[in-house]
């Protein structure tokens, strides 16, 4: 089996450097439509490719939530900045080192899962929503933002000639190598094939030009694309979409007990052992090791 390549943030300063205060509108905007889509309550909540836990405070309804990221340095960040809390300070993080093509988690585990501006880097987008359709509950909710090749912008530029791909093709862009945009439809595509149904879609994004955004009050930019986003369900002509799928109510849920899955041989059954997690079954060990689970490797 080829493994697709990853777009590794490990030692990258996404948190200073890209989300610097001209992006203020993005996370806003963002922040907004996740709080529309997402349940507002749950038991146990993952993110997939959370970076350094930028949406984390969203969570707070949630009894326990686990940030899945692939880069060591992005989840120290995220645990250095939210800590485990637990019992008394709800919610509880659990966070895990991994690659959203080898997810380490039992099926039928989740109540909710999120994954905001990660599915860009997957050069097999596909797969990656078979395995998070594969880790949600019955009945669970799936919060998806991807990059549209299909917006504005990229229409005029095709239009004038200054871009050599359609919006209109179906099929995904590689813009810089491991970015892709996503249209709208192909997405849907793909997250029916595996077993989920789209309930509703936020456009997100109106305003992204440099010179509204350095004109407009970020707060006004951002109530603005607010009202605007539920037009989503109509039509989708902006850089950024979020969707939310839900999987079907009749499927098994997680074994009782289980949480983690051997990434080897998809066993559920590991025992911990304090620095690391064992396989009963390969005996492949995973560390844990400064509060974080390494999943990406594992050792025999
Ligand atoms: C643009 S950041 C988004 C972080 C966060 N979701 C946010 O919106 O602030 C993309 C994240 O995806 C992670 N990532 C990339 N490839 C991955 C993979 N194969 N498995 C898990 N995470 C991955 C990167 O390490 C990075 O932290």
């Amino acid at each position: 089996m080829t493994v697709p390549p990853i777009c590794d943030y490990e030692g990258s300063r996404y948190r200073t450097e890209f989300w610097v205060p001209e992006r203020a509108y993005e996370d806003g905007a963002e922040r907004a439509a996740l709080r529309a889509l997402l349940p507002p309550t749950g038991r146990l909540l993952v993110e997939i490719g959370a970076g350094f836990g930028r949406l984390a405070d969203l969570y707070g309804g949630y009894e326990r939530v686990v940030l899945l990221d692939y880069a060591r340095s992005q989840l120290q960040d995220a645990r250095e900045r939210l800590g485990e809390a637990g019992p008394g300070g709800r919610p509880r993080y659990t966070y895990v080192l991994g690659d959203f093509y080898r997810l380490p988690f039992a099926p039928g585990l989740f109540d909710a899962v999120v994954m905001v501006r990660t599915l860009h880097h997957a050069a097999d987008a596909p797969a990656v929503l078979r395995n998070i359709s594969g880790i949600l509950a019955p009945g669970g909710v799936f919060v998806l933002e991807f990059a549209s090749k299909r917006h504005l912008k990229a229409i005029f530029r095709y239009v004038l000639r200054r871009q050599s791909w359609s919006p209109f093709d179906p099929q995904p862009v590689e813009f810089v190598p491991l970015n892709y945009d996503f249209h709208p439809a192909w997405i849907r595509r793909h997250l029916e094939e595996c077993g989920l149904r789209v309930t509703r879609i936020r456009t997100v994004s109106h305003f992204r030009v440099g010179f509204l955004k350095r004109t407009v009050p970020t707060g006004l930019l951002v109530f603005l694309d607010r009202l605007l986003q539920p037009t989503g369900a109509l039509w989708q002509l902006t850089p950024s979409v979020f969707v939310r799928a839900a999987a079907p109510a009749d499927r098994p849920p997680a074994p009782p007990g289980s949480f983690f899955r051997c990434t080897a041989c998809g066993s559920l059954l590991l025992v911990d052992e304090g620095d690391r997690l064992i396989c009963t079954d390969c005996g492949t060990a995973f560390p844990f090791q400064d509060g974080l689970y390494d999943f990406r490797g594992g050792e025999r």
